[in-house]
C-alpha cells in the first residue's frame, strides 16, 4: 500500500481544506493512507515527531471540507531553503514510507516541493493562494473567494459612500498582483483601481482623476488599492503636504497606507463648494482570506485534489495543477514557475478611462 502525504503552505486560501479531501478520497478510492503534515514545510523540519505527521483518516477529511482555513495549518518556512534541511526533509519522509507528497500553496511553497522532487520524493503542487499570481495557471486557489469578499465588502462601502457623497479608498490584498484589485473594481463599479504592475503611479495623477469625477458629478468614488501598488508610488512628500494641510496624526517617515493616501486625497480635491470632501479608507484585509470557498474554488479544489492523486499513482512527479481554457490541467514545475503573467492593461484602462 502506497503512503501519500499532503501539507498547506504559506498564505491559507479557501478551498484548501476542500482540496485536502479531495485527496483524502481520492487516496481512499487506491486504498492509500494518508498523512497530513502540520504546519506546512515545518511539519518536515523533525521538530515535532509526535505531532508533524497526522494520520489522515477519510472520516476526519469528510469533516473538513467545507471548513475556512487549513485545518492541516500552515506556516512560511524560510529555513526550507537550505539544501541540508530539504535533504533531512526528504529523509524523514522516507523514514515514513512516504511515496509522494501533494504541497497546496503559492510559489514559494512549489520552490519547496521542486527541491523535495531533487531529493527523489514525488511531489505535486496545487496552487493554494489568493493572490492570483501565478501565471501558468488562470486561477489560483481561493482567489474568487477573495474577490467576491471585496466584491461585498466594496458594495457596502459604495452604499455608505452614497448616503454620504464621501469617496472611498479600498485596499485588497494580493501581494504583487493586482487582479483582486483589478476585479474587484470591474465587478463592482470602483470608478479608480490602482495595481502595482502599473508601474509608478503617482498620488498626484489620482487626485485628478478623482476630481474628475467630482466635476462631473459624481462624489462617492470608489478607488480600490492593491497593497503591492504603494510600493511602487512616486515619490511625493505627503507628510510635508498633511502638516501644511493641519493635519495632525501624521509623523515622519511614516509608511504610506490607506488612511494617509485618503487624506491627502481630501486636501488635494475640492467639492462644488470648495470644500474638501471627505475621503475614507478601508483594508479590506483578512476577511479576504478566512472565509468559505466559494463553489468555483470547492469545484477546482475537487478537480485539482483528484489530479493530484492520479499523477502520482501514475508515477508522476515535479508536476503542478492548474486550470487552462476553463479545463484542469497539470505542467512541470520548472516550467510552471518561469511563466509570465499577463497584466490585464486593457481591463485597467477602460476602469480607470470611465
Ligand atoms: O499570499 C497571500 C497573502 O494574503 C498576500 O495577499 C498578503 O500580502 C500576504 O499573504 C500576507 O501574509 P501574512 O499573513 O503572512 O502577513
Amino acid at each position: 500500500m502506497s503512503h501519500i502525504a499532503v501539507l498547506t503552505s504559506g498564505g491559507d486560501s479557501p478551498g484548501m481544506n476542500a482540496a485536502v479531501t479531495a485527496v483524502a478520497r481520492s487516496a481512499a478510492l487506491l486504498g492509500a493512507s494518508l498523512l497530513g503534515v502540520d504546519r506546512g514545510f515545518n511539519g518536515l523540519l523533525g521538530k515535532n515527531p509526535e505531532t508533524d505527521f497526522i494520520e489522515l483518516s477519510l472520516e476526519k477529511a469528510l469533516d473538513i471540507a467545507d471548513l475556512p482555513g487549513t485545518q492541516l495549518r500552515t506556516a512560511r518556512c524560510l529555513e526550507f531553503i537550505k539544501p541540508e534541511v530539504q535533504k533531512a526533509a526528504a529523509d524523514l519522509l522516507r523514514s515514513k514510507d512516504v511515496t509522494g507528497l501533494i504541497v497546496i500553496g503559492g510559489d514559494g511553497s512549489f520552490h519547496g516541493a521542486q527541491a523535495l522532487c531533487h531529493q527523489g520524493i514525488p511531489c505535486i503542487g496545487i496552487p493554494g493562494t489568493i493572490d492570483n499570481d501565478l501565471a501558468y495557471t488562470e486561477m489560483t486557489l481561493g482567489f474568487d473567494t477573495a474577490v467576491n469578499t471585496c466584491v461585498d465588502a466594496v458594495r457596502s462601502i459604495r452604499a455608505t459612500s452614497r448616503s454620504h457623497d464621501r469617496p472611498h479608498v479600498v485596499e485588497v490584498m494580493g501581494r504583487h498582483c493586482g487582479d483582486i484589485a483589478l476585479m474587484t473594481a470591474a465587478s463592482t463599479g470602483a470608478e479608480i483601481v490602482i495595481a502595482p504592475e502599473a508601474k509608478h503611479w503617482s498620488v498626484e495623477e489620482i487626485a485628478l482623476r478623482l476630481q474628475s469625477q467630482i466635476d462631473r458629478g459624481n462624489y462617492r468614488s470608489t478607488i480600490v488599492v492593491a497593497e503591492g501598488a504603494w510600493e511602487i508610488m512616486k515619490p511625493f512628500d505627503y507628510y510635508g503636504f498633511l502638516k501644511a494641510n493641519g493635519v495632525k496624526d501624521v509623523y515622519e517617515g511614516q509608511p504610506i497606507n490607506a488612511d494617509l493616501f485618503a487624506k491627502v486625497l481630501k486636501y488635494m480635491c475640492s467639492m462644488p463648494d470648495n470644500s474638501h470632501p471627505e475621503v475614507r479608507a478601508t483594508v479590506i484585509g483578512y476577511t479576504q482570506r478566512g472565509c468559505q470557498p466559494t463553489a468555483r474554488d470547492a469545484t477546482f479544489a475537487f478537480e485539482a485534489g483528484v489530479a493530484a492523486v492520479r499523477l502520482l499513482q501514475h508515477g508522476e512527479s515535479n508536476r503542478v495543477i492548474g486550470m487552462k481554457h476553463g479545463k484542469v490541467y497539470d505542467i512541470d514545475i520548472d516550467k510552471a514557475l518561469k511563466a509570465h503573467r499577463p497584466f490585464q492593461r486593457s481591463l485597467y484602462n477602460t476602469i480607470n478611462a470611465l
